[in-house]
C-alpha cells in the first residue's frame, strides 16, 4: 500500500525535508514514549511483531546484532526517535551526523525526493552534541544498539578537525557502540579531510577517547582508487576498525537521468544502478586491499533482501540504509529482513557470505 498509494502522494506534495521530519519528529518520537502505541502502529504497517531469525545474528568488533539492517546516517540526526525506529526492526541504529555545536547546514529546500530516490544537499544540520547527549541518555537502560556517526562544524579547519571529532566522541562514547567518522559530501571544504594525515589524525584523535569502541571512516562513493587506498592507510595507522561505504554521490550523469534531480545540488542516494554498482565495487575494492580483519558496514542502494546479499557477498559484515525509508515506508528493515532471511536459507548464516563474491568486481576509477 505505501509503495502505490502513499509514496505518489508524497511525490506530489514535495517538501521531501518537511516531511521527513514530520515522520521522525512528529510520530515516531512522540508515540515512542506511549505503552502500546507504537505495536499499534507495526499492526497497521503490516508489522504484526519484531522479526528475528537465527541466521540473520551478525558480530563485529564485539558488537552483536540481532540483524545486519542499520538504519544509516542522516535519518535520525539527532537520536530523537531510536526507540521507534529500532522497534520497526533495525538491528541497530545510527545518529548523526553529530556535531559538537548546533548548526543549520545549507539553506532549504536542500532536500528532494522521487519514488525511490533521493538527493540532498543538507551540508550537516544539527542540534549540537549537548542535544544529542540529552537525546541519547534516554536510551541508556534499552539496549538498543546505537553508533554515532560524527562531524565537523564548517569553520573547523582540517588542522582543528581531530580535536573537534575528538570532543564529540567522548561526549557521546557513554551512550554508543562504535563511531562513523564522516566527511561531508555536501561542502566546498570537503577535499583536504579526505587526504591521508588528516584522515589518520581524526581516527586516531578519537580512538584514544573511545578506547575498545570500533571506529569506522565513511567513504566517498566517488573516491578512485588513490584516494581509497590512502583512506585504508588511514584506517590501519589510525588503529580504526574499517570503513562504512559508501555516502551519497555526486556524479552529475546520474543526478541528471532524473526529472526531479537534473541540475540538483549535492548528493544522489537510491536504487540507481550505477550508484549502485560504484559502491559495490568500492566494498569489494576495500575487503580486497585491507590486510587486516577489518570491518566493513555497506551502504548505498540498499532496499531490499537482494541488494543487502549483494552487499555483504562483496565483502560487507553488515548493511545501512537510509533512502529505503522513503522508498518503502517504515516497513523497510522488516521487509529487508525477511527476505534476507529466506535468501541466506536454513543452515547458513548472513556471516557465511561475507567476501565470497569480492573478487568478482572490477576495481574503482583509477586517478585520472
Ligand atoms: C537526507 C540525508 C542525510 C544524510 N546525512 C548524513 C550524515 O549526516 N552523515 C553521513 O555520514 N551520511 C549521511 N547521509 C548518507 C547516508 O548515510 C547514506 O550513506 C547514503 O544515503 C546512501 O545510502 P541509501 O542509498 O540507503 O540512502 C545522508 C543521506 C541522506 C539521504
Amino acid at each position: 500500500m505505501y509503495q502505490e498509494l502513499i509514496r505518489p502522494i508524497l511525490d506530489q506534495v514535495g517538501h521531501s525535508e518537511e516531511m521527513h521530519s514530520f515522520v521522525r519528529d512528529s510520530l515516531l518520537q512522540n508515540i515512542q514514549e506511549i505503552p502500546g502505541v507504537l505495536t499499534a502502529l507495526r499492526h497497521v504497517i503490516g508489522i504484526r511483531e519484531r522479526f528475528t531469525h537465527p541466521n540473520l545474528a551478525v558480530t563485529f568488533n564485539g558488537i552483536d546484532l540481532e540483524n545486519p539492517t542499520i538504519l544509516a546516517a542522516g535519518w535520525d540526526k539527532n537520536g530523537t526517535a531510536v526507540a521507534a525506529e529500532h522497534a520497526l526492526g533495525f538491528g541497530a541504529i545510527v545518529v548523526g551526523g553529530v556535531l559538537k555545536n548546533p548548526q543549520e547546514g545549507n539553506p532549504k529546500p536542500r532536500q528532494w525526493a522521487s519514488g525511490p530516490h533521493s538527493v540532498n544537499f543538507i551540508g550537516l544540520w544539527s542540534q549540537g552534541v549537548d542535544v544529542v547527549e540529552q537525546n541519547l541518555i534516554r536510551y541508556q537502560e534499552s539496549n538498543i544498539p546505537i553508533i554515532a556517526n560524527i562531524a565537523n562544524n564548517h569553520d573547523v579547519t582540517p588542522q582543528a578537525a581531530p580535536q573537534a571529532f575528538a570532543e564529540v566522541a567522548k561526549r557521546l562514547s557513554p551512550y554508543v557502540r562504535a563511531f562513523e567518522i564522516c566527511i561531508c559530501p555536501n561542502r566546498d571544504e570537503t577535499l583536504p579531510f579526505m587526504e591521508y594525515a588528516v584522515a589518520r589524525d581524526i581516527g586516531q584523535a578519537v580512538k584514544e577517547q573511545v578506547g575498545v569502541k570500533a571506529v569506522y571512516l565513511k567513504t566517498l562513493p566517488d573516491m578512485n582508487t588513490a584516494q581509497l587506498l590512502d583512506f585504508i592507510k588511514a584506517v590501519e595507522d589510525g588503529g580504526l576498525q574499517g570503513f562504512v561505504a559508501s555516502n551519497t554521490t555526486k556524479r552529475t550523469d546520474i543526478k541528471n537521468s532524473y526529472q526531479f534531480s537534473k541540475g540538483r545540488p549535492g548528493g544522489y542516494s537510491g536504487p540507481d544502478q550505477r550508484y549502485r554498482a560504484s559502491v559495490l565495487s568500492q566494498i569489494a575494492f576495500l575487503r580486497r586491499e585491507s590486510d587486516r580483519n577489518i570491518t566493513i558496514l555497506g551502504v548505498g542502494g540498499i532496499q531490499t533482501g537482494f541488494d543487502a546479499i549483494l552487499a555483504i557477498g562483496a565483502g560487507a559484515n553488515a548493511i545501512e540504509g537510509n533512502t529505503g525509508m522513503r522508498a518503502q515506508g517504515l516497513a523497510y528493515p522488516d521487509k529487508l529482513n525477511r527476505s534476507l532471511a529466506r535468501i541466506v536459507g536454513p543452515g547458513s548464516r548472513v556471516s557465511d557470505y561475507v567476501g565470497i563474491d569480492r573478487t568478482c568486481y572490477p576495481n574503482p576509477p583509477r586517478p585520472e
